[in-house]
């Protein structure tokens, strides 16, 4: 057999230990399917005598991630530390500089220096992998540059956040409200103490700014994604979708348009019978809409140790079998700067509602400022005060729901604002955009 692939892993946290764990446990079978053996011969964490319930006996330790990353007798360098600033960043370019291929699960590192750190794998002749970098242990990466390599695909979207699908999930299933579902993921593990990063939509949009690069061939290029988050959710909308026929979740969505592609996140309103409105609690899901195979959806643990190290194995198990193609799918000089279509050209249907006030023309007022924008309305749910619940009957003013045919963000905006100025509303209005599925 060949001699060994040997590794570095700078990082031994939730991922890292649970690599090493893997490692150990597959040993044989690993050998068996690569034709060589997979060992870690050195690590690197912030804290050398910290108990992680693994053995590290055999392998060498470094303190610092530059230094292993560039040290002899290591031929993989696996960066499971995370962040978009050094130590990641200096230490994978040290690696890749120094002629080891990389392994990384690093989001943030890939969105903001995926291709510069790409376009120098390419120079070295060294694979760059990341499939654990976007939706955990679902082989998303893969599948876009290698199984899809001969589609044209169209769009792409998907739950990319297990703790906004958490929460989602607990507000439809038990109607609870969005801070006492969110205390619960803190209290589960399944949010950080500081939740503005998954809540607000940021961390789905680093992992859409990677897809629809695999995807469209373009840079990866997080600015010119349209975000907006879960926090202003209500179980009202909830409630509402459920009679309509649909699901709320907050979806990464980058989609070829004739106006260049639209790259958004945001809450949207999913048909109750389409594969994604399955996927609850922390689970995430990817849909591909590609030529002659549309959809296809892919559906597993989007975080957890185990389900993202066995992303990070089978990318070192492609290394150790020699298998090395582009990062993005192409070589970088070959992808395109993105196109960005305006969010304000969006088109779609629309979920809107309102508080109207309780007085006569409210409703007329809005129909005719919908109307003036060309808005069409597919339904409209109004409730009498003595109909509606007590929590949706606020200051003499009831629910209104109006779900529009296709039409634009922009022509939506303007009748919002229009409604607002003739003050027949109390509070903003709730929007959600409807995705064709
Ligand atoms: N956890 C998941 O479910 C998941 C899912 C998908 C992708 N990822 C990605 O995987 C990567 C690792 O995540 P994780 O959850 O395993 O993180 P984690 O539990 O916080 O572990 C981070 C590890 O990096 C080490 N580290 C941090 N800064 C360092 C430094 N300056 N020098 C040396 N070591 C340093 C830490 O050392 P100490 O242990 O000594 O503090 C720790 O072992 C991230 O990029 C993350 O986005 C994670």
């Amino acid at each position: 057999m060949a001699q060994a692939l040997r590794v570095g892993v700078a990082g031994l946290g939730t991922v890292g230990a649970a690599l090493i764990a893997q490692i150990a446990r597959q040993r044989e079978a690993l050998a068996a399917r690569c034709g060589r053996g997979i060992e870690i011969v050195a690590v690197c964490a912030r804290s050398k005598g910290k108990d992680r319930g693994i053995d590290l006996k055999k392998m060498k330790w470094f303190d610092d991630p530059v230094a292993l990353a560039k040290a002899d007798g290591i031929d993989l360098f696996v960066e499971l530390m995370g962040g978009s600033g050094n130590p990641a960043k200096a230490a994978v370019e040290a690696a890749l500089l120094s002629g080891k291929a990389v392994v990384s699960a690093n989001k943030a590192l890939l969105a903001k220096h995926g291709v510069a750190l790409a376009t120098l794998a390419e120079k070295q002749g060294v694979a760059l992998n990341y499939e654990a970098a976007v939706a955990g242990a679902i082989p998303i990466v893969r599948t876009l540059r290698e199984g899809l390599a001969g589609n044209a695909i169209q769009r792409i979207y998907g739950i990319l956040n297990g703790t906004c699908n958490y929460i989602l999930t607990r507000m439809e299933q038990e109607n609870l409200a969005f801070a006492d579902c969110l205390k619960d993921a803190q209290r589960l593990g399944y949010a950080e103490a500081d939740p503005t990063f998954d809540i607000e939509g940021h961390d789905t949009a680093q992992k859409l700014s990677i897809l629809a690069s695999l995807a469209f061939g373009t840079k990866v290029e997080e600015s010119a994604i349209y975000v907006e988050g879960i926090s202003s959710i209500q179980p009202a909308d909830l409630a509402a979708a459920d009679e309509l026929g649909y699901r709320v979740k907050l979806l990464g969505v980058a989609v070829k348009t004739p106006k260049g592609i639209e790259q958004r996140v945001h809450p949207t309103m999913v048909r109750k019978d389409s594969a994604i409105a399955q996927v609850m609690n922390v689970t995430n899901a990817v849909t591909v809409d590609a030529e002659g195979i549309n959809p296809l959806t892919l559906i597993g643990p989007g975080a957890g140790g185990m389900a993202t190290a066995s992303s990070v194995l089978s990318d070192i198990a492609d290394v150790a079998r020699g298998l090395r193609v582009p990062p993005f799918g192409r070589p970088t000089a070959r992808l395109t700067s993105v196109k960005k279509a305006p969010m304000q050209r969006h088109e779609g249907g629309y979920y809107i509602r309102l508080q109207a006030r309780d007085k006569p023309g409210s409703a007329a007022r809005i129909a005719t400022r919908l109307a003036e924008q060309d808005i069409s309305l597919e339904s409209i749910v109004q409730r009498h005060p003595k109909e509606a619940p007590d929590s949706e009957v606020k200051g003499g003013s009831v629910p209104v729901i109006l779900i529009t045919y296709a039409t634009t963000e922009d022509a939506v905006r303007k009748a919002l604002a229009a409604v607002g100025r003739d003050r027949v509303i109390s509070g903003r209005p709730q929007v959600i955009r409807i995705e064709k599925n």
